[in-house]
């Protein structure tokens, strides 16, 4: 098993505040993502193992209400929401503005490491439209000229 001793220390932390391992599952996940930025198939099995689940039940969890990176990703992610309020607001403005910014296309990572982007379903701020997030930061309305300037603040 993979998983440090403080990595074990912090998943059992939140298994205090959960009924039962399953309910924990999602949780337990994005601690292990947020200290090792995507989750590989080995730190699934180990966390399927500490938690009692296989790798085929955390994927089930882990696609309902998380975002879980199954792939590396880049230092930052830019999420472009493209469900329908930000669709009828201006998405496609948005993303081709996003991709040429970054010069990769959705799904991609830049060349240097520095930004993922990838498609999500709303990010429930739809009277904000056409919405983004990079990192934990919501930013909308966003205007196609608006991107270079925000992705800029992030090295
Ligand atoms: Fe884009 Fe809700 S539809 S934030």
């Amino acid at each position: 098993m993979s998983l440090s001793d403080d990595e074990i220390r912090q998943l059992d932390a939140i298994l205090d505040h959960y009924p039962d391992r399953r309910a924990a599952a999602g949780t337990a996940m994005r601690l292990l993502q947020a200290r090792r930025r995507w989750l590989s198939d080995e730190a699934m099995a180990d966390l399927g193992e500490y938690l009692g689940l296989t790798v085929a039940e955390l994927d089930g969890l882990a696609t309902f209400g998380n975002m879980a990176f199954r792939k590396p990703v880049g230092r930052h992610v830019v999420l472009i929401c493209d469900s329908f309020a930000c669709w009828s607001l201006g998405y496609a403005e948005l993303r081709a503005a996003v991709e040429a910014e970054l010069g990769v296309g959705m799904g991609q990572t830049t060349p240097d490491g520095r930004f993922t982007l990838l498609p999500i379903v709303c990010l429930g701020a739809c009277d904000r439209g056409p919405a983004m997030m990079v990192d934990d930061e919501l930013h909308g309305p966003v205007a196609p000229d608006d991107v270079a300037g925000i992705l800029e603040a992030y090295a």
